[in-house]
This record gives C-alpha cells, structure tokens and sequence, in this order.
C-alpha cells in the first residue's frame, strides 16, 4: 500500500465527520496548527498536530507504528477517549486505521 491510500483514508474521515450533525461543515483544522497536513507524503511526515509530531521519524520502518501519534490520536485519543481525533467523532473504522499502521511499519513508502 502506498501513501495514496493514507491520503484518501484520512480525506474521508474529514469528509465523513463534517457531514455528521452537529460537526463543523466545512471541519476547522487550522486550530492544529500551521504545518499539520496530509497533502503530500512530505507534508503528512513533517505534519505537527497541537505541538506533536503526527508521526514521530522513529517509530518508521521498525514495528512501532502503534505508538505513532496519529495512530493513537485515531485509535484512542493520547490523552484518552475525549481526545480521540477526529474531535468527537465518526470515528475512522479500525481496519483503516490499521491500514495506516501497517503502512508506517512498512517504511512510509510513496
Ligand atoms: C497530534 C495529533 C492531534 C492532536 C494533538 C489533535 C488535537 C485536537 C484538538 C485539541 C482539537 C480541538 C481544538 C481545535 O479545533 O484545534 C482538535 C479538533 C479536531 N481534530 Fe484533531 N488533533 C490531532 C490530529 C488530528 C487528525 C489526524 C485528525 C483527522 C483525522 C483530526 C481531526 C480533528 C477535527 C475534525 C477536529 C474538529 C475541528 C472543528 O471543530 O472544526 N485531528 N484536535
């Protein structure tokens, strides 16, 4: 799998949160700060979201993908369920999230 697919998977969330009742439309992600991104596989992996790094250089390539920042942000929340992003919810599907997982455990290739 290639970065593509973590693009249109993290597209989709944003799509699917802000045509959820109650949610921003369209969702307001400048709060994250000026470098948070998915536009490119360069913009998502210098990406800091709140002060973190949306994917830390070394969790890349060697098994631990789990503890990325985005793959906790999305799987649980850091700092727990209220935190889980996308804020809220709908929720990206565990399968999906895993898919990004497996794709930072892979080596982040394009
Ligand atoms: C290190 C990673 C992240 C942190 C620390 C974080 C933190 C936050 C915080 C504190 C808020 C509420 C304040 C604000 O609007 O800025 C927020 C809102 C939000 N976040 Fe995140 N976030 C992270 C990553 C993500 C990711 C990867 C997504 C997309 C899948 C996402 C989607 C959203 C959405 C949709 C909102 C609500 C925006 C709105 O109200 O229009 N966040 N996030």
């Amino acid at each position: 799998m290639g970065f593509d697919r973590v693009k249109a998977i993290l597209d989709e969330s944003i799509r699917v949160w802000q045509s959820h009742p109650g949610n921003d439309n369209p969702a307001d992600l400048s709060g994250h700060g000026k470098t948070f991104s998915w536009a490119t596989k360069a913009a998502l992996l210098a990406a800091v979201g709140h002060g973190a790094r949306l994917i830390q250089p070394e969790v890349i390539g060697n098994g631990q993908g789990h503890l990325a920042n985005l793959i906790v942000d999305l799987r649980t929340g850091r700092n727990g369920p209220a935190s889980r992003m996308p804020q809220g919810g709908p929720y990206i599907p565990d399968p999906q999230i895993k898919e990004i997982e497996d794709w930072i455990d892979g080596g982040c290739l394009d």
